[in-house]
């Protein structure tokens, strides 16, 4: 059987770690996904730059509008970031009929009511593991090994850049700014790091959890977000001499009001699994009525951990297209069921 084809939008980090694994790990990749999955295009902004990162064989366009619509294309993977194009983008291709594998958290947590009645009426997949804890496989198990489950609370480290601050500040007293710098040199930080500092990235990544988890549309616009910047030294000291750690946590929670849904600086007793988190890794407790709580931790940041969740969707939409190609069976939609159970 011929290879799928991929069109990829963007050559930053994610999308070089996307050509990393596919080419090492191609062998296993065919035998999972049943067929090749093959990068037959990159739509980018600057030709030279991104020839340096994807390699000499790799067919590059500038032209994005057209990319998304080409005939010979199966999947869009959408790594460029942002709402505004990517929105666009998005929209043109599931119009296209293209099924769509995307790392954008700000864009579903924003737009992702609409893109996700897009692809509902038109039959094709929108995939997103890797925009919510990078490679831990968060979504998979909301909506795969969790999925007897009525889910009561979900709580965790979603967002690497300030973990890693909070960490470093804590372990080695340095300050905010030097840490945030060395955090936006290891690639971790959000192209504008007030996304990350602030608790939106955070937000964006629990908006989409509670979704899916609670069967509600996104919800970004009503959560309650406050990130670490008025954080001072001395809180990290205080809070360590009384046995606590401050983390940054997206909760979200069903109550009998209505679904909370939160992202703020957070006393966690040092004895918590996840008051141990340190650095860039992620971490987030899932509690669902049968199961009692469920923990998973991993990079959530970072080329090839954010990789590893985008591959694991182009696995998935390949067997599916592949298994039905008229797009008869709606796969990996998400529908929410509660409209009225805003968050509160
Ligand atoms: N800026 C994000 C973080 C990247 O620090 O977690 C991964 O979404």
């Amino acid at each position: 059987m011929k290879p799928i084809r991929i069109g990829l939008l963007g050559a930053g980090v994610v999308a070089s770690g996307v050509a990393q694994v596919l080419a090492r790990n191609q062998a296993e990749i065919k035998r999972r996904a049943g067929r090749g999955i093959e990068i037959a295009r990159v739509g980018v902004r600057n030709v030279d730059k991104a020839r340096a990162a994807l390699g000499a064989e790799i067919e590059l366009t500038t032209d994005l509008d057209a990319l998304v619509r080409m005939e010979d294309i199966d999947i869009v993977v959408e790594l460029i970031g942002g709402t505004t194009r990517a929105r666009e983008l998005v929209l043109a291709a599931i119009d296209a009929g293209k099924h769509v594998v995307t790392a954008n958290k700000a864009l579903l947590a924003v737009h992702g009511t609409e893109i996700f009645a897009a692809a509902c009426r038109k039959g094709v997949m929108v995939a997103f593991e890797a925009a919510v804890a990078g490679g831990i496989p968060i979504i998979k198990a909301l909506r795969e090994g969790l999925t007897a489950n009525r889910i009561q609370w979900i709580a965790g480290i979603i967002n690497g850049t300030t973990n890693f601050i909070l960490s470093e500040m804590r372990s080695k007293g340095l300050d905010f700014d030097v840490v945030l710098k060395e955090a936006q040199r290891l690639g971790y930080a959000e192209a504008d790091p007030t996304f990350d500092i602030e608790g939106i990235d955070a937000a964006h990544k629990v908006t989409i959890m509670s979704a899916i988890a609670f069967g509600i549309p996104m919800q970004f616009d009503k959560a309650y977000v406050e990130g670490i910047t008025r954080l001072q030294a001395t809180d990290i000291t205080y809070a360590e001499q009384l046995g606590y750690r401050i983390k940054l946590l997206g909760i979200t929670k069903r109550r009998a009001e209505g679904i909370e849904l939160r992202v703020h600086p957070t006393l966690v007793p040092a004895k918590r699994l996840i008051a141990n988190v340190e650095g860039a890794m992620n971490a987030v407790v899932v509690h669902g009525d049968a199961v009692g709580s469920t923990l998973y931790y991993g990079k959530g940041a970072g080329s090839e951990p954010t990789a590893s969740a985008v591959v694991a969707d182009l696995v998935d939409v390949t067997r599916l297209h592949t298994a039905d190609p008229d797009h008869r069976v709606p796969h990996l939609a998400f529908q929410p069921d509660a409209l009225d159970d805003a968050p509160i």
